[in-house]
């Protein structure tokens, strides 16, 4: 019998191989970060091996830009290919309406800049991602920082009702620096009634570099369960 992480695994992998069926020749595509989109990376250059799949990748990290150069996919950039056709990303929280909360792995910025570059977004996840209302189950919002902005940051977040904690690196000392030199507050709020005038309300504050809140970004979500593949459409 299968644990529960290997069926987790199995369902990221499923979701993942449902969204490069998106992907076609000559596509510009955009790759999100994270456990999940690994599984399509893989995919993708599995296709690229396979069917001669002729694509150029877009990374939302260095992790991504990682597994896409062992994987064989062609890298471009902004600058080269300034509209990307199709991105496929993961998430933290999935809400019906395809509101989301990401950047559990620090990748938040260039994520949003990739998912509002693109002409289609899709979402992969395993279904403990999904929920009504983001913020449920006291999951924090990550917010990326520059480093001399951190204690106004943190005042202005309490005071929109934010309990603030600066993510601390592991196998490092001190906070986690994200690809772009900043740092990260994860920000829990109860739940949230309103993600867009929240993320609004903090791209506000002096010093916040992006929000994960990603609201009307999404095209498809592909959340993956046990023995089913759930497509949520707008
Ligand atoms: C990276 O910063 C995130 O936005 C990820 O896309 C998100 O945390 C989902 O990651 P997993 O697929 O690893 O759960």
């Amino acid at each position: 019998m299968k644990t529960r992480a290997e069926l987790i695994q199995e369902a990221k992998k499923n979701a993942a191989l449902e969204a490069t069926k998106h992907v076609k020749n000559h596509s510009i595509v955009g790759l999100g970060s994270g456990t999940t989109v690994a599984f399509a990376i893989e995919a993708l250059g599995e296709r690229v091996k396979n069917e001669n799949l002729k694509i150029m990748g877009i990374p939302s990290s260095y992790q991504a830009f990682q597994l896409a150069v062992q994987h064989n996919i062609q890298i471009t950039t902004l600058d080269e290919h300034p509209i990307i056709d199709i991105t496929i990303d993961g998430a933290d929280q999935i809400t019906p309406e395809l509101y989301l909360i990401k950047g559990m792995g620090a990748a938040l910025a260039r994520e949003k800049i990739v998912a509002a570059t693109s002409k289609y977004n899709i979402i992969i996840a395993d279904e403990s991602k999904r929920v009504n209302m983001l913020g449920e189950n006291n999951q924090a919002v990550p917010i990326e920082i520059l480093p001399f902005a951190l204690s106004l940051a943190k005042n202005k977040i309490t005071a929109l009702g934010g309990v603030p904690i600066v993510r601390e690196g592991k196998g490092k000392l001190g906070p986690i620096i994200t690809d772009n030199g900043n740092v990260i507050i994860d920000a829990t709020f109860g739940i949230i009634q309103n993600p867009q005038e929240l993320s609004a309300k903090i791209k506000m504050i002096p010093g916040i570099v992006e929000t994960g809140f990603f609201v009307n970004l999404t095209n498809i979500a592909y959340i993956a369960t046990e023995n089913k593949i759930e497509k949520i459409q707008k």
